[in-house]
């Protein structure tokens, strides 16, 4: 019997997979859909594939990955999963930076992996109806009963390769914030499975926190020291965010760009424009575009939203630190004051990119 991953996504990539030129009439589009054109919206041709449609091979499984969180999981961490989309949304003025709004518009096939509760595939499927959005998560924490027709979500393990998913049927991948959960050797070949499963000419976003604040106080520095010290002994990479561009082209992928914005700890004012020069000095003449006199909710939430992070890192990080759970909470409780004074800020990058159209095959003489 087929794993009820493929069963489910299977309706959903059939129309596409047999007839890449036609349109995209899937049971779970909308009826506006009827009289719209190819779905097949990259400017690449899509070459039918010749392997069958699905690896039958894969099996679901579950890893204790998520016994060894370093997160907490529950309500909570659900909650500031939610409201941290809510804050990249505001910062980065949009869900996505990669250049796919018009095949985003027309009707493609949109895959959020480790979408945790949803809230981006929830928002992008209801912006954009005639495309079709499947989330996949290690838990199903995501809306299972309302939610837009052409949003789907799925339990898959993403450390399991290869995924059960076929070679270039995807036109958009996205991916944020799973740098918690993937050890530094996952990264590099779950980008070329990512590669595998997109069309030519499909493309990718990835975005991830720096885990090293800036700017930070004597006690931040201790705490984000040990977190970052804790992090590598995981053999989890903590300035994977500064590298995911090198990870794309490497893997690779063509046309990789990336951005960064910056995120201040509770400081400042409601401003355009959020990215603090990448070395900037650590006192109040940071390159911050500042418009408005108001101190804005946008930081306030910032610095409430690391404190959730910083809440829901207790369990591992208070052991880490040799600290009770009282220390601990009383440490954190401290850390605010700090960054107001020394203008802490975390930074947010994202990275795009493209598969080539063209799949070279390089041969040694
Ligand atoms: C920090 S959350 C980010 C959620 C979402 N991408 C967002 O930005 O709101 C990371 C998510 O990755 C999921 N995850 C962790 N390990 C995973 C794995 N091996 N396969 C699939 N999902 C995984 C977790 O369950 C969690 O929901």
């Amino acid at each position: 019997m087929k794993p009820e991953i493929i069963d489910a996504i299977a309706p959903v990539y059939e129309p596409l997979i047999a007839a890449p030129t036609a349109r995209l009439d899937t049971p779970t589009t909308n009826s506006h859909s009827e009289s719209q054109p190819s779905p097949s919206v990259n400017t690449c041709a899509s070459p039918k594939p010749k392997k069958p449609l699905f690896n039958t091979k894969y099996k679901l499984q579950h890893t204790d990955l998520h016994r060894n969180s370093v997160l907490t999981h529950g309500t909570n961490e659900q909650d500031r999963m939610v409201a941290q989309h809510y804050l990249l949304r505001t910062a980065f003025r949009g869900e996505f930076l990669a250049p796919i709004q018009s095949a985003l518009k027309k009707g493609c096939i949109v895959l959020d992996m480790g979408c945790g509760p949803g809230t981006w595939t929830m928002e992008m499927s209801t912006a954009f109806p005639r495309s079709t959005f499947i989330g996949f998560d290690l838990e199903n924490v995501y809306p299972h009963d309302i939610k837009p027709k052409n949003c789907h979500f799925r339990t898959c393990d993403l450390t399991i390769l290869p995924l059960p998913l076929p070679d270039n049927s995807v036109d958009f991948i996205f991916q944020r914030d799973m740098n918690w959960y993937l050890k530094a050797h996952m990264w590099l070949p779950l980008l070329k499975e990512y590669l595998r499963i997109l069309k030519p000419g499909g493309w990718i976003e990835l975005v991830e926190p720096d885990l090293q604040t800036q700017c930070s106080g004597t006690m931040e520095l201790l705490m984000n020291d040990k977190l970052i010290r804790a992090f590598s002994l995981r053999q989890q990479d903590p300035s994977s965010a500064r590298r995911l561009a090198s990870l794309l082209a490497i893997s690779g992928f063509r046309r990789v760009e990336s951005d960064f914005q910056s995120f201040p700890l509770g400081w400042g004012w409601l401003h355009q424009s959020h990215r603090i020069n990448d070395s900037p000095p650590c006192s109040s003449d940071h390159d911050i575009t500042v418009v408005g006199t108001h101190r804005s909710e946008f930081v306030r939430a910032v610095a409430s939203q690391y404190m959730f992070l910083l809440k829901s890192l207790k369990p591992w990080l208070s052991r880490f630190m040799s600290m009770t759970d009282e220390k601990y909470d009383a440490y954190i409780e401290a850390l605010p004051a700090e960054w107001a004074q020394m203008q802490t800020y975390t930074n947010w990058h994202c990275a795009t990119a493209q598969k080539p159209c063209q799949t070279y095959l390089y041969h040694t003489p």
